[in-house]
């Protein structure tokens, strides 16, 4: 089985490249279907989520070429609808396909995503905002039906600001006759991307990254071609790794605008961070030390994803670090693994209470989730002695190549088959 081997206790120096950002890609690839031509994708990550998309848009009847990290999809010779059970399961954004292909062909047919290792993660701002564009769904044993004989514009308001429900609601509204905004939108800088991807194929679309979005319909849509940003989890992941271990890291490509909340608690930590256009470098000397509590929250808030690595970040940092898990319900069981290795945590509901302990050994591991794993690396990193890392597949699912990017920064972890 494939596993990571962490020879922890290393202080961290070197220099590495941020990958295309998943939660960027994934979006854009379900709005390739849009357009009956070509859409040319730069800086798109290899990622095993990517590789299920890909998959899917096969299925389709896409046409796909790599080149380097340059994704070609030709999505002209699309002739079905329907995505098969197996490739929804693989991955929950596959559910964004929905919207893309209701705005191709008037209808869908495709599986509820279904929940996920993160506690329940239902879909109903999805279907409420697609039904209020005009389509008729119906949804029998986790099979989904969509058709819409003409999707209309209208004026949505989205209960939470779901990132997913927001992607899905912009994509069909490209095919809506009239205009469509979106209130309560998620303004995460993921919907800014999807936006300039869109733009780029001819989309009428304004207002992403604030809450209210407009997209007027049925432009006429031309060849795309776009360059993935950065993946912000990725950098967060790594300044964690910095932090965690000491010494001093640049990420090339790391935006200090996309990152604001996860840097305040690391320069209070302890950490000095410069930061330039071209990306930002973390140095830490001095012990680390714990921070005020750290909230997650929808964007511009702290992303839930990046509470996993920062909590190993903060695992040997001198006091007490509140953290307050407020996007997903079941958000710690990395926390059972983190505790194996000598970390001290407390869990009550969505609390978790770190208090810093002077060692951590390594140990055998087992990730729980994309992020949760990464998390555990993290850890192994600043932790006496060797880990393993065991189901590295969820890690794999959101980074290119975490060894090599560790390594490159100085850590000793190797990938065994
Ligand atoms: C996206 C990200 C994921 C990130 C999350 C929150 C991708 C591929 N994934 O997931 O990495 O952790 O945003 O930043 O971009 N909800 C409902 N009903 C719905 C939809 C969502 O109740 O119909 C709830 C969810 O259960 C969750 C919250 O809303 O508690 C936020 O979910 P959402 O923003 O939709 O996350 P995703 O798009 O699934």
């Amino acid at each position: 089985m494939k596993q990571l081997l962490v020879s922890g206790g290393r202080r961290l120096h070197g220099e590495v490249h941020i990958q295309g950002a998943k939660n960027s890609v994934l979006p854009i690839l379900a709005a390739t279907v849009l357009h009956d031509g070509i859409s040319v994708l730069e800086g798109c990550p290899h990622l095993s989520d990517v590789e299920t998309a890909v998959q899917i848009l096969h299925e389709l009847g896409a046409k796909t070429s790599w080149q380097g990290h340059t994704l070609t999809v030709d999505a002209a010779g699309l002739s079905r609808c329907a995505i098969p059970e197996a490739l929804m399961r693989q991955m929950r954004s596959s559910v964004i396909f929905l919207g893309a292909l209701l705005a191709r062909f008037g209808e869908a047919e495709l599986f509820c995503p279904g929940g996920c290792e993160l506690g329940p993660r239902p879909i109903d701002l999805h279907l409420r905002a697609l039904g209020e564009l005009g389509t008729e769904i119906s949804v029998e044993g986790g099979a989904i039906r969509a058709r819409a004989k003409k999707l209309r514009g209208a004026e949505l308001t989205l209960d939470i600001p779901s990132v997913g429900a927001t992607e899905n609601a912009i994509l069909a509204a490209t095919a809506a006759e009239g205009v469509t905004v979106i209130r309560n939108a998620a303004r995460e800088p993921e919907i800014v991307d999807l936006q300039r991807f869109l733009r780029s194929l001819g989309v009428r679309i304004r207002g992403g990254g604030s809450s209210s979005v407009t997209i007027e319909g049925l432009a006429a849509l031309h060849e795309g071609h776009h360059r993935v940003m950065p993946d912000r989890i990725v950098a967060a992941t790594y300044l964690a790794a910095g932090a965690a271990c000491g010494g001093e890291i640049r990420l090339v490509g790391a935006e200090e605008k996309r990152l604001l909340t996860v840097l305040a608690p690391l320069r209070a930590a302890g950490c000095g961070i410069e930061c330039d256009k071209e990306g930002i470098t973390l140095r830490r000397e001095a012990p680390l030390l714990a921070v005020p509590p750290i909230r997650t929250a929808v964007y511009p808030g702290f992303p839930t994803d990046a509470q996993a690595v920062m909590m190993a970040a903060l695992l040997k940092s001198r006091g007490t670090t509140v953290f307050v898990e407020n996007i997903f319900e079941n958000r710690y069981r990395h926390v059972d693994e983190l505790t194996r290795m000598g970390a001290d945590i407390r869990v009550e509901g969505r609390v978790a209470v770190v208090y810093g302990v002077e060692k951590l050994c390594g140990a055998d591991l087992r990730c729980t989730d994309l992020r949760g794993g990464a998390a555990l690396a993290v850890a192994a990193l600043s932790a006496e002695g060797e880990s393993a890392l065991h189901e590295i597949h969820h890690i794999e699912r959101g980074y290119e190549d975490l060894a090599g990017d560790l390594n490159a920064l100085g850590a000793a972890v190797r990938r065994v088959i």
